[in-house]
C-alpha cells in the first residue's frame, strides 16, 4: 500500500478556503463566483454531478459549494458538479491488519444530505490473489448489512494482482493491476458522500466496455453517455431507462490490453448508477453500507467464476428442466391444458413441462384448484407424469384473505404465525393482487418458510407438481388497494434522495417501504423479496419431492442462480425485445443465474407467425425454453401455425433435444465451477476486440456458436465469427474466420449453429419427452481443428437426484482426437451411464476420404464420407459409454 499525502498540502487550503466559504454563506454573500476556474475547470464528460437529488439554479448550486456551468446544450452532462476540492472525508491513520489495511475516515463539513456520517470506518481485505474486499461502514451505530451468504476466506493470499493505494486527503483509494499499472477503481475522480440515507462513491472506469449492472433493457456493453440505471425491483414491460424486476450490483470492465476485472457492490437498498462517458462510474445508493469485492480475472470467464465465489455457485437443474415448457395464460381448464398438450403431440413437438399460470386457482388463491374448471386437476397431473412429462404450476407471494373468500385456511394460519410483512402498528401490510385484498409473506422469517413449506406441501398432496413458477414477487402491488398516500410520510417513504425509479416514488406498484419484515425494513429488504421467496421455494421443493427443485422466479437478486432460474417478464412481441432477450440471457449467466429464458414468441401483444418461428429457433438456445403468452393474445403455441412453420419450430427444438447432454454437460460446469452456460462472444474471446460489443450471436459455452435471424423479413443474417474453424451443425460445411463477418444463407426453415473447431460435443438422438431421449443412444460431433485435434466431455447421472455430485452419482467421460483418432477416457462411471450406447460419431474437417474405419480395433464398414463438406460419419458403433473405446480413420 501507498498512502500518498500528496493533496494535503492542497486541500489544507481548501480547507481553510471552505470555511471561509461557510462564513459568506452565513452572511448570505454567493461564494460560488470564489470557486477560482482551476477548481471548477473540468471537461464536461468528467463532471459529477452535485445535485443528485432535484435540479439546482445557478445559485442554489453555489450556495452548496458546487461549480455551475450551464453548457449542456441539452446534453445530459449535469450542471452543477462537483469543484476540484469539494471537501470530503480524510483516512486518519490508516494501518496494516492482518490482512489488508483499515483506517478511519473523518469528515469535518457536513454535506448538503441529510445526516452525514462524519465519521467512518474503512476496512480492506485482501481475500485471495484475484479478490479483495471493502467496507465502508459506520464503526458506531451498526446500519443494515445484506443478509446473504458470501463466501468464506480460506487462506492468506500470497500473490496478490493487485496494488492499493489510499490517498489520506480528501480521502480516497485506487486499486490497480499489479502486472502494469493498469488502474481498476479510482475513488478520487468525486468525493465520498456517506449520509443516512444517501451514499455516493464515484470511480474511473478502465474503459468504455462495461457489462452487467443488471436488470434493465440493454445491450451487452453498458451506454456511458450519462446513462442511470436505477435498482429498485419492479413489475413493468421492460422498457430501456427503467428499473425493472432484479437487481445485480456487479460489473465486468474490460481493460484496454484485453484483461479485464469485476466489481461487486453488495448493497440491496434502492440505488442508482450513473455511467458517463469519461468514463466513470457513480453508486449513489439509499442506505446500507459500502462493501465492495474486486475481481482481478484476467479473463472475463474468470471474473465472472471470482464472483461466484462470492455469492455462489448456481444448483443443478433437473435434466427435465432443460426440455420444452408450454405455458399461457388463458388455459382456464384442465381441458384447455390438456388439449394442448394433446395437439403438441399430434404435431410432433417435443414437450417436458407443461405449465398452468393463474387461470387453474380457486379465486386466485395460492394452495387451491378451481372444483369448476380444474375439478380434476391432479388426474390431468398423474396423466402427464404417466406420459413422461412434468407439471409447473404459478404460485404467488401476495396471499388473500379469509373475506370474501369464505375460510381460507393457508391465509388464518399464517395470521396465526406472524408470516407476513407488516405496518407500523404491527398490522399484516395489505395490497391488492389478483385474489383482491391480499397480504404478503415476510420470507426473511424463518417460520414464514415454514408455513411455504407446509401449504405447499398440503397442496402437492393433492396435485402432485414438480416445480414452482414464482411471479409478482417484486414483490408486484398492481392495483392500490390502501391509496398510495396511506404510506407514512416520513423520510423513509420520502428519503432526501430518491433514484430515478419508474412511478418517481418507492412505493410505486409495491408495498410501503415503511412496511416491517423479520430482518430489516422493506426499505432495506425490498430487492430481496423475490430472492427470499426463491431460497424458500427452493427449499420447500427439495422436502416435500425429495429430488432436485426447478424454480423459476420473477424477481432476483445477486446470488439467485444458487437456488432458481429467471424469465425476462412481461417482453412484448416485438422484434426488438426479441433482439435484447440475447443481451439479458448472457447478462443473466454472467449473474450467476444461467437457467434463463424470454418468453417464446413473447408475451405482451399478439405475435405474427414469422416473429414466433424466429423466436422459437433463438429460444430452442435459450438455457431455459418456454412458450408463453399472455390472457388476451392470440395463440401462439407451435401447433398453431401453418406445415411450414411448424416444421421450422419442430427442427429447432429437436436440434436443441440432440444437443442437451451437451447443455446439461454445460450446467454441470456451471453448477461445479461457476462457468456460464449461454456464453457472450467477448467472454470467450476477450482478445478480439471485434467481440466485445456483439450480443446478436452468441455460444453455448465454449463449443456451440448460434447467429440467430433476428429481423424480419430477413433470408440472410451477417455474423462475426473468431478466427478459426467453425462448422454447420447439421452439413459440417467449413467456415474458416481470421476474424471476419460471413454472410449466411437464413431462410426461415432453420437456424445458423455451428460447432467451433477443437471441439467434440455430445448429443443423443431426440426424443419427445427429455425421459425418452435419454434411453436414446449417444452421438459425438467431432469438429476438428485446424491441426486435426479436438477435445470434449459429457457428464451424465440420472437426472433429478439431489447432490449426485457430491455423493459421487456420476459420471464422466473425456473424449479426445488426434491423429485420426477419437479416444475416450472414462474419468468415472455410475450405472446410469452404463445404460448408455455411444451410436454415432461425425468428424467434421476430414480433409481426404477414409478408406477404413476400425472401431476398437475392428474394421467396420459403417461409415460414410461427404467429399464436399468433408464430413465423416460412422454409424451402428453400439459402444458402452462406460468403456474406454478406440476409433480409427485412415
Ligand atoms: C405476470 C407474469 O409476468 C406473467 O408471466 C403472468 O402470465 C401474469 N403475471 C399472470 O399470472
Amino acid at each position: 500500500m501507498l498512502i500518498s499525502p500528496q493533496r494535503k498540502k492542497k486541500l489544507d487550503c481548501k480547507n481553510i478556503t471552505w470555511r471561509l466559504y461557510l462564513l459568506f454563506l452565513f452572511c448570505g454573500i454567493c461564494f460560488g463566483e470564489d470557486l477560482g476556474p482551476s477548481e471548477c475547470h473540468r471537461e464536461p464528460v468528467n463532471r459529477f454531478d452535485c445535485a443528485p437529488e432535484k435540479a439546482l439554479n445557478k445559485a442554489e448550486c453555489e450556495a452548496r459549494g458546487c461549480c455551475y456551468v450551464d453548457d449542456s446544450l441539452g446534453k445530459e452532462q449535469p450542471s452543477c458538479f462537483y469543484p476540484v476540492n469539494y471537501p470530503s472525508y480524510r483516512a486518519v491513520n490508516p494501518t496494516s491488519t492482518e490482512n489488508g489495511y483499515s483506517s478511519t475516515l473523518k469528515r469535518t463539513t457536513k454535506t448538503f444530505m441529510p445526516d452525514d456520517i462524519m465519521t467512518l470506518q474503512l476496512d480492506i481485505a485482501f481475500e485471495t490473489n484475484d479478490r479483495l474486499r471493502f467496507t465502508i461502514k459506520d464503526p458506531i451505530q451498526k446500519r443494515y448489512e445484506v443478509p446473504i451468504e458470501t463466501l468464506c476466506v480460506a487462506s492468506k493470499p500470497t500473490d496478490m494482482q493487485y496494488d492499493v493505494k489510499i490517498i489520506e486527503e480528501p480521502f480516497g483509494l485506487i486499486i490497480s493491476r499489479k502486472k502494469n499499472g493498469q488502474i481498476l477503481l479510482d475513488t478520487t475522480v468525486a468525493p465520498l458522500l456517506f449520509a443516512d440515507q444517501f451514499i455516493q462513491m464515484s470511480t474511473s472506469l478502465a474503459s468504455n466496455f462495461i457489462y452487467g449492472l443488471g436488470e434493465h433493457l440493454t445491450s451487452i456493453n453498458l451506454d456511458l453517455n450519462w446513462t442511470t440505471l436505477t435498482f429498485w425491483n419492479r413489475d413493468l414491460i421492460p422498457r430501456k431507462d427503467a428499473n425493472l424486476y432484479g437487481t445485480h450490483p456487479f460489473y465486468v470492465a474490460m481493460e484496454e490490453d484485453g484483461s479485464s476485472h469485476g466489481v461487486f457492490l453488495l448493497n440491496s437498498n434502492a440505488m442508482d448508477v450513473i455511467l458517463q462517458p469519461a468514463p466513470a462510474l457513480s453508486w449513489r445508493t439509499t442506505g446500507g453500507i459500502l462493501d465492495f469485492y474486486v475481481f482481478l480475472g484476467p479473463e472475463p470467464k474468470t471474473v465472472i467464476k471470482q464472483y461466484q465465489d462470492v455469492v455462489g455457485y448456481p444448483f443443478m437443474p433437473p435434466y427435465w428442466g432443460l426440455g420444452f415448457h408450454l405455458c399461457r395464460w388463458g388455459y382456464t381448464s384442465s381441458t384447455l391444458t390438456r388439449e394442448a398438450v394433446k395437439k403438441m403431440r399430434d404435431a410432433k413437438m417435443p414437450l417436458d413441462t407443461q405449465w398452468n399460470d393463474i387461470d387453474y386457482m380457486d379465486s386466485y388463491l395460492d394452495f387451491t384448484y378451481d372444483p369448476e374448471r380444474f375439478g380434476d386437476m391432479p388426474e390431468m397431473v398423474n396423466e402427464f407424469h404417466q406420459a413422461g412429462m412434468k407439471y409447473i404450476a404459478i404460485v404467488e407471494p401476495a396471499i388473500g384473505l379469509s373475506s370474501p373468500h369464505g375460510n381460507y385456511q393457508p391465509y388464518e394460519d399464517g395470521l396465526k404465525r406472524g408470516v407476513y410483512v407488516t405496518n407500523e402498528n404491527g398490522q399484516p401490510v395489505m395490497g391488492k393482487v389478483w385474489p383482491g385484498p391480499t397480504v404478503f409473506v415476510d420470507f426473511t422469517n424463518p417460520e414464514a418458510h415454514e408455513w411455504w413449506y407446509e401449504s405447499l406441501k398440503n397442496f402437492h398432496d393433492k396435485v402432485p407438481f414438480d416445480g414452482m413458477w414464482i411471479d409478482m414477487n417484486e414483490p408486484a402491488n398492481n392495483v392500490h388497494y390502501v391509496p398510495v398516500d396511506d404510506c407514512p410520510d416520513d423520510t423513509i417513504e420520502n428519503p432526501p434522495y430518491v433514484p430515478k425509479v419508474v412511478g418517481g416514488t418507492l412505493r410505486d406498484t409495491t408495498i410501503c417501504a415503511s412496511s416491517k419484515q423479520h430482518l430489516s425494513s422493506h426499505y432495506n429488504l425490498h430487492n430481496l423479496y423475490g430472492f427470499t421467496e426463491a431460497i424458500a421455494s427452493h427449499n420447500a421443493l427439495i422436502k416435500i419431492r425429495g429430488k432436485r427443485p426447478f424454480v423459476i422466479s420473477r424477481s432476483t437478486f445477486a446470488s439467485h442462480g444458487r437456488y432458481a432460474g429467471h424469465w425476462t417478464g412481461d417482453v412484448e412481441s416485438t422484434w426488438e425485445q426479441m433482439y435484447y432477450s440475447i443481451p439479458a440471457i448472457l447478462l443473466f449467466n454472467m449473474y450467476g443465474v444461467p437457467l434463463v429464458g424470454t418468453d417464446l414468441c413473447g408475451f405482451v401483444g399478439n405475435v405474427t407467425e414469422e416473429l414466433c418461428v424466429r423466436w422459437s429457433q433463438v429460444g430452442a438456445f435459450y438455457p431455459f425454453m418456454r412458450n408463453h403468452n399472455t390472457l388476451d393474445a392470440t395463440a401462439q403455441e407451435p401447433y398453431v401455425w401453418s406445415k411450414e412453420s411448424q416444421d421450422a419450430i419442430r427442427d429447432a427444438a429437436l436440434k436443441r433435444y440432440m444437443l442437451l447432454p451437451y447443455l446439461y454437460t454445460l450446467f454441470h460446469k456451471a453448477h461445479t465451477s461457476g462457468d456460464t452456460v449461454a456464453r457472450a462472444l467477448f467472454v470467450e474471446f476477450p482478445s478480439d476486440r471485434n467481440t466485445w460489443t456483439i450480443d446478436r450471436q452468441f455460444l453455448w459455452g465454449e463449443a456451440l456458436f448460434i447467429t440467430p435471424a433476428l429481423e424480419e423479413g430477413q433470408t440472410e443474417v451477417k455474423g462475426y465469427f473468431p478466427a478459426g474453424l467453425w462448422y454447420d451443425l447439421v452439413e459440417g460445411k467449413k467456415i474458416e474466420s481470421k476474424g471476419e463477418w460471413f454472410t449466411l444463407p437464413a431462410p426461415l426453415s432453420t437456424i445458423n449453429v455451428h460447432v467451433r473447431g477443437g471441439y467434440i460435443i455430445p448429443a443423443q438422438e431426440p426424443g419427445m419427452t427429455t425421459e425418452e431421449s435419454r434411453k436414446n443412444s449417444l452421438w459425438l460431433l467431432v469438429a476438428l481443428s485446424a491441426s486435426g485435434c479436438a477435445k470434449g466431455e459429457i457428464y451424465w447421472d440420472d437426472g433429478d437426484s439431489l447432490d449426485t455430485y457430491k455423493k459421487g452419482d456420476y459420471s464422466i467421460v473425456l473424449f479426445t482426437a488426434q491423429d485420426n483418432t477419437l479416444l475416450s477416457e472414462v474419468k468415472q462411471i455410475e450405472p446410469e451411464a452404463e445404460k448408455l450406447k455411444l451410436d454415432v460419431v461425425t468428424v467434421f474437417g476430414v480433409a481426404a476420404a477414409p478408406s477404413k474405419v476400425l472401431v476398437n480395433g475392428a474394421t467396420s464398414d459403417n461409415f460414410e464420407y461427404f467429399p464436399k463438406t468433408k464430413k465423416l460419419k460412422i454409424e451402428k458403433l453400439s459402444l458402452p459409454v462406460g468403456n474406454k473405446f478406440e476409433i480409427k480413420w485412415a
